[in-house]
């Protein structure tokens, strides 16, 4: 319809003046491939309406997308941002992806060759979504119905860990990084919800030493405390930190290695953060000579 081309050619071109990445076409997951054994078209659209609604968009084969444009995409946008910093092959990585949602970064990693993948999500509508994904695709990809809070019964450990639209739906933000860090060897990404940097933007707190412990201002490191459905309407949103405060845990939990912030919009921040002093990961190619990275 020419009125959702227009819609999208706007996006697209807001998004390009702004600086932000662009998210591939509605067509590229299309173009990517077909599934082994497609299945037909019109049982695939039966059986993605009956699980609706969805969050992501994941191609199902025979011209089938589980949500058509112009639904938003977010996903397609972070792995696009992400891409410089991936090698062009996983084979040999275990990827571990939390709250996998319908398992579209999952099935990206398995396709992209990875040697293991689990996806861990809690709620049984998007496990749903999963399984059918996982199924149209004939993909060798584990699902769990577990959430950060059971990351530490998971007894494996994984060489990258996917943490995508996860942090602010947590209770316990930094606990859930620890559990990460315990069962990552190499890296963890985080795209997430933040609070953008403003110049004028300060708390006013006591800080300093035991002898000169004042009230300071400062303008970074915190996090705000989201108690009912004021973002977005949706009760399951519970911490906003910003970008200071993103990395700073991060570092709590033991990742010692920082990519670059990158911003997919003045409030999603995209990070790779690493254990390892040499990471299968490409930490400094994230965000690079791109409008992305200022703050
Ligand atoms: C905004 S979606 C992001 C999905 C996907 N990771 C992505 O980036 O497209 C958030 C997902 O996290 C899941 N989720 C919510 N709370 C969670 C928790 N405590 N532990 C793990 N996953 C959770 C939700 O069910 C949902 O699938």
């Amino acid at each position: 319809m020419i009125s959702d081309r227009l819609e999208r050619l706007r996006s697209r071109l807001e998004r390009r003046i702004a600086g932000y990445p662009v998210p591939p076409s509605a067509d590229a997951q299309r173009r990517a491939g077909e599934p082994p054994r497609p299945r037909p078209a019109g049982e695939l659209r039966a059986r993605a309406d009956g699980l609706a609604p969805w969050y992501q968009r994941v191609y199902l084969g025979s011209g089938v997308h589980t949500l058509e444009w112009p639904h938003a995409a977010h996903h397609e946008t972070v792995w696009a941002a992400l891409e410089p910093a991936l090698p062009a092959d996983l084979r040999g990585l275990s990827v571990l992806d939390v709250g996998a949602n319908a398992g579209w970064f999952s099935l990206r990693a398995k396709r992209r060759g990875a040697r293991r993948v689990v996806g861990l999500e809690p709620d049984p509508r998007y496990l749903a979504q999963a399984e059918l994904c996982r199924e149209a695709w004939d993909a060798d990809v584990e699902y769990r119905a577990l959430g950060a809070d059971d990351l530490g019964s998971i007894e494996e450990s994984f060489d990258v860990v996917l943490a995508t639209g996860l942090l602010y739906h947590l209770r316990h933000p930094l606990l859930a990084l620890e559990r990460i860090a315990d069962l990552c060897r190499d890296a963890v990404v985080v795209e997430t919800e933040v609070v953008p940097a403003r110049r004028r933007q300060r708390i006013r707190m006591r800080l300093g030493p035991p002898d000169r412990l004042r009230i300071r201002s400062v303008g970074a490191g915190f996090m705000k405390f989201v108690e009912g459905d004021e973002l977005n309407g949706d009760p399951s949103n519970w911490w906003v930190p910003d970008t200071e405060c993103v990395r700073g845990m991060l570092r709590a939990a033991g990742f010692r290695h920082l990519s670059r912030p990158c911003y997919l919009e003045a409030t999603r921040l995209l990070l790779v953060a690493s254990k390892a002093e040499r990471s299968a990961l490409d930490l400094d190619a994230l965000g690079r000579a791109s409008a992305t990275s200022r703050g």
